[in-house]
């Protein structure tokens, strides 16, 4: 996710770009550029936060009433001043902000170099620009135009603003997938990827939909679709306040985060999950996949949240890999001075790439010849640059500390990696892997239909707001959504709780269960459910309260709960994706309910750089 900003009409446009920027870098801050038109095109981008940039053109003429500008969140080459947006055309014309995955830009860049293009960048968009003026040159039509039969090619999601310095009072924008405000003002226009740069000069804006085209000057706006056909532009007026507008009318960016899980799996997908052939392409397991066959031991590392996407990532690699599996806490495995063979394989999972635990976990690893990959989120971080290769969860900026979307995300990525090793292993059948894929392609809109009604678990959520205890229980991979559900609500909600196997219970923590406490069972449909039930029942012939989350249409666990959180059917496999996030707004509700910072919980930080 990146942030864009761009300007045309009486302003000087740097400084509603710049000012825009800063409030758009929760989308991304990785680098930040600028492309204005003063004497011809002037581009200027430095990797690091806004303010880098800021500080480096303070007394520059930088005088233009047009110009773009972009706040970066890393996917494709890691955050650098050459890989900072707005990138440069051939020519050196056009300049170009770019929000979104060009899926295809292997073969464009392929195509493009067959045609003598050289590259600055390792970016799709640069990718995408060239491709553009490609087109516009190669056919003699208007940039316009090129951009029309450009965008007919491209497979992915984007929101892209072209600055061209032979139409020096025109943007040209176009969407698909990435959101793009355009704000309506007198003799001027503001485009955005949300209204939070806009907000202050104007309350009209108009939201450009998919396949539509946007040529913004600064007294007309004209909308087109893909068909050149004009699209008449519906002006709405914001009545958001500017800091509900950068969480986009959520109350807190952990709720936002929480709501954004089916688009974050789906962007964690694409361009990887293949239906039509019915594969996997993780070009970091590509590289190694010789490795990954062979191997006779995975070792899974991580913190916190992340070590629990090892745990559930253990199940699925053993059952379709049947190779063995360790999950280590990174912290405990670095001291340990571990065996590890030069034949092990080391699966790092941190969302920030910057833990401290896990960066020198893999750095032993790594002195005993494991291969490393990464499943990460910040592209180019520590972990990144030191693990040999990877996946990135391409979940976007998690601004709340308590980790949701990147947990998902983390899950979805594993579980790629399994199913392509499986398959590299032959130890899957080929239908049982199709039927896989099919359900990982169905999850984000499982998780859509899950978030659609959330008024279950808000219920829930005010009954044991006040709680002082609280278990949760599961078994196979309902068992780490167990200690994911109890981590959350400790962080979130201060409350103390403990995530448990459920046949573990009878081994010394039901002497805990007394009347009223709320033991929260993971209980999708599997193979334990059965058994979950004869240990509900254990707890309420002790009086303790049962809250199950269940798959939808359950009809045995009704009858024993108390409460009930239900969640779409899917594969045993892939239920923790699901399973999780009724126990990520669990925690989150009881956490507003007690007047809690959800966004910032005491005591804790957003990534744990130190020892
Ligand atoms: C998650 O809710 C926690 N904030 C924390 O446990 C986190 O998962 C852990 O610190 C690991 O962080 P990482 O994924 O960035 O390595």
């Amino acid at each position: 996710m990146c942030g864009i900003v761009a300007y045309v009409g009486g302003r000087e446009a740097y400084p509603v770009i710049l000012k825009g920027l800063k409030r758009l870098e929760y989308r991304g801050y990785d680098s930040s550029g600028v492309a204005l038109l003063s004497d011809g095109l002037v581009v200027h981008k430095r990797k690091g936060r806004v303010s880098v940039l800021e500080e480096e053109l303070t007394g520059r003429d930088l005088r233009s009433p047009i110009g773009i500008g972009h706040t970066r969140w890393a996917t494709h080459g890691e955050p650098s001043d050459r890989n900072a947006h707005p990138h440069v055309s051939r020519v050196g014309r056009l300049a170009m902000v770019h929000n979104g995955i060009i899926e295809n830009y292997v073969q464009l860049r392929q195509e493009l170099a067959g045609k003598g293009y050289s590259f600055r960048s390792d970016t799709d968009t640069e990718v995408l620009l060239h491709f553009i003026e490609d087109i516009r040159d190669h056919n003699g039509c208007t940039l316009e135009e090129a951009l029309r039969i450009a965008l007919r090619r491209v497979v992915g999601a984007y929101v892209i603003v072209i600055l061209d310095a032979d139409n020096p009072d025109t943007l040209l924008a176009a969407r698909k997938g990435s959101p793009l405000v355009i704000g309506i003002g007198r003799g001027e226009h503001f485009l955005a990827s949300d209204a939070s740069p806009i907000v202050e000069y104007t309350q009209q804006v108009v939201y450009v939909n998919d396949h539509e085209l946007a040529i913004v000057r600064p007294d007309e706006l004209i909308l087109k679709n893909l068909g050149n056909e004009r699209v008449t532009p519906w002006v709405q007026s914001l009545d958001m306040e500017l800091a509900a507008i950068e969480k986009e009318g959520y109350e807190h960016f952990m709720l936002k985060e929480v709501f954004e899980q089916p688009r974050s799996i789906r962007d964690c997908l694409r361009g990887r999950l293949d239906m039509t052939e019915g594969r996997i392409h993780l070009r970091g397991v590509e590289e190694h996949i010789d490795r990954l066959k062979e191997t006779q031991r995975i070792i899974l590392l991580g913190c916190g949240t992340s070590w629990h996407a090892g745990l559930v990532a253990e199940y699925v690699f053993e059952q379709i890999c049947r190779v063995p599996v360790e999950v280590e806490y990174a912290s405990e495995f670095r001291y340990r001075d571990p065996v590890v063979r030069s034949g092990d394989v080391v699966i790092a999972i941190s969302q920030s790439g910057e833990t401290a635990d896990t960066l020198v976990a893999i750095e032993r690893a790594k002195e005993q010849g494991a291969l490393i990959l990464g499943v990460l989120n910040v592209v180019g971080s520590s972990i990144a640059r030191l693990s040999h290769a990877g996946a990135y969860t391409h979940a976007g900026p998690e601004i709340g500390v308590a980790s949701t979307k990147a947990f998902t995300a983390q899950l979805t990525v594993l579980i790629m990696m399994a199913l392509r090793i499986a398959e590299a292993r032959g130890t899957i059948g080929r239908d049982r892997h199709l039927r896989l894929l099919q359900e990982l392609d169905a999850i984000p809109e499982k998780a859509q239909a899950l978030l659609a009604d959330t008024s279950a678990v808000r219920r829930v959520a005010a009954r044991w707001a006040r709680a002082r205890d609280m278990l949760f229980l599961g078994r196979g991979p309902g068992f780490p959504v167990a200690l994911e559900g109890a981590l959350k609500l400790k962080e979130i909600s201060y409350i103390h709780a403990e995530g448990y196997p459920a046949a573990e219970m009878k081994h010394g923590p039901i002497a805990l269960v007394e009347e009223g406490l709320p033991v929260v069972f993971v209980a999708t449909r599997d193979a334990f459910h059965e058994k979950l039930i004869s240990n509900m029942q254990e707890i309420r012939a002790r009086r303790g309260s049962v809250i199950a989350v269940v798959t939808e249409g359950d009809t045995l666990v009704p009858g024993l709960a108390d409460e009930v959180l239900e969640v779409p059917a899917c594969d045993p496999l892939l239920a923790p994706i699901l399973a999780v996030i009724p126990l990520q707004l669990l925690a989150y509700h009881i956490g507003v309910e007690k007047g809690l910072d959800v966004d910032k919980p005491r005591n804790l930080a957003k990534s744990v750089t130190v020892e």
